[in-house]
């Protein structure tokens, strides 16, 4: 059987990777004890609720790495080998995540221990449930999306970005007909990263995930509409999205970019049924780094597709903190004459890359004071730097004043490339760095 939430829990707490909370706790004060600890927390006890909260698994890029079992260099080349070894996964007739099975009126989401996530939010929202649908050609879809809490069995859903549950819900408001949807909450990472992940047209994202564990993922009926939910995690919401379209307030929220998008208009997700473990863990994602540290893993890895399309020998790629693992994006190249400036144009050419720095393999993209040397020592300006103006940009990038715009009309955004590789016709003797005589010699320790 693959691994799941909870044995991923098992592995960190024997490797001492997991902080246990067992006094009571008010939920309002998991974010900011999150947003302290320096490893993921299990608050045993959150007051006035039954179930357990875990959360800030995902919080830095080695913790990420560290729940998923990989080193922490190769998160962008080991996610595309679930994409190559997909497989389609299995249905199972009894599943954990149906130990206990509420319908109707017994529904309660007041009985989760969803916390408020950031002080200006709008409400307290459910920030790690992967959403299931089924498209119109009954491919399941599967991606991350917050819930709002709006009352006892409703929530609001985001769907204001295009994305594939966007377009499974568009047919089905079309069709005037509500959108079934399932809402598995305590997932396996593999599962979280690849519903965080757009795979392509017709592929469930759960067959990536599959590929990853090296067996196929378990899935059971749901109770209500049949959907297949994700059998070993923790809580599932059974439901539809009401066809009311994009009719209800929903946020503001601070998001993973760091800042706060303000009030959106949304639809809404009427729970009809809510399974779970006997004693089920709720998982909370805190923003922004545990989800923009997902997304960093599918953007390296789409990173490392283009370059090895656009022929770059490439030796790591980082996205980097400051820009919300997004935006910017430092990379190390074996270079051949103008490759430098080709790797730039096929880094720049990805719908969300801003701003990008190509260095050569003998610095380390991991060290700061290396890639700003490389800037300062390899760069001119005026042959080096490439802009590009009116490229597709994202809302939330406050620089690109998508306010300005009329209504239901895309951002642009410009965009900037470093090469800071050598120079061609620059011997590397010139970048000879210094070193000191005797160093291995001559210890300290044995003069103290
Ligand atoms: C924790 C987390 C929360 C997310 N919340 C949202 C959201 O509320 N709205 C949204 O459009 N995308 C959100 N995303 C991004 C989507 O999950 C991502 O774009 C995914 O590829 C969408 O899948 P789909 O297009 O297959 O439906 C979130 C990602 C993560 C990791």
């Amino acid at each position: 059987m693959p691994e799941c939430f909870r044995s991923v829990l098992e592995r960190l707490d024997k490797d001492n990777e997991l902080l246990h909370i067992r006094k009571p706790i008010d939920v309002r004060y998991i974010s900011p004890l999150i947003v302290q600890a320096d490893k993921p927390v299990w608050f045993h006890d959150p007051i006035s609720f039954d179930i357990p909260v875990v959360s800030g698994l995902y919080w830095k890029r080695d913790r990420l790495a560290r729940s998923l079992n990989w080193p922490e260099s190769e998160l962008g080349v080991r996610f595309p080998r679930g994409v190559q070894k997909m497989m389609d996964p299995v249905t199972v007739e009894e599943a954990p995540c149906q130990e206990v099975v509420k319908l109707g009126d017994e529904v309660d989401l007041t009985e989760l221990p969803i916390p408020f996530l950031g002080e200006r939010d709008g409400g307290a929202f459910i920030s790690a449930g992967v959403l299931l649908a089924r498209d119109d050609e009954g491919v399941v879809n599967a991606g991350v999306y917050r819930l709002m809490y709006r009352s006892r069995n409703e929530t609001s859903v985001d769907l204001v970005t295009n994305s594939d549950l966007r377009r499974c819900y568009e047919a089905a408001f079309k069709r005037q007909e509500p959108l079934p949807i399932a809402v598995c909450i305590g997932v396996h990472p593999f599962e979280m990263l690849c519903a965080a992940f757009k795979a392509p047209p017709g592929v469930c994202e759960m067959n990536i995930a599959g590929g990853l564990h090296g067996e196929p993922v378990r899935m059971v009926a749901a109770k209500t509409s049949g959907l297949p939910v994700l059998a070993d995690c923790e809580i599932v919401l059974e439901g539809e999205i009401a066809p009311v379209g994009w009719t209800v307030d929903e946020g503001p929220f601070g998001d993973f970019a760091g800042m706060y998008t303000g009030v959106r208009w949304n639809p809404t997700f009427s729970v009809k049924a809510m399974t779970h473990r006997r004693k089920p863990l709720f998982q909370v994602i805190q923003m922004p780094w545990e989800n923009a540290w997902l997304g960093a893993v599918a953007m390296e890895a789409q990173i490392l597709e283009v370059l090895s399309a656009a022929g770059v020998h490439t030796v790591a790629v980082r996205v980097t903190e400051g820009s919300a693992c997004r935006w910017s994006v430092i990379v190390s190249i074996r270079k051949r004459a103008g490759g430098g400036k080709n790797a730039l144009m096929a880094i720049l050419s990805l719908p969300d890359t801003k701003h990008a720095v190509v260095v050569d393999e003998d610095v380390d993209i991991f060290d700061a004071e290396q890639v700003e040397w490389a800037k300062t020592f390899r760069v001119q300006a005026d042959q080096d730097v490439i802009i590009i103006s009116g490229a597709q940009g994202k809302h939330i990038d406050p620089s690109v004043r998508a306010w300005e715009l009329p209504k239901g009309q895309l951002p642009t955004t410009s965009k900037m490339g470093i090469d800071a590789t050598t120079p061609e016709g620059i011997s590397p003797d010139h970048y000879e760095i210094i070193t000191h005589p005797f160093r291995d010699k001559v210890k300290l320790e044995s003069f103290l």
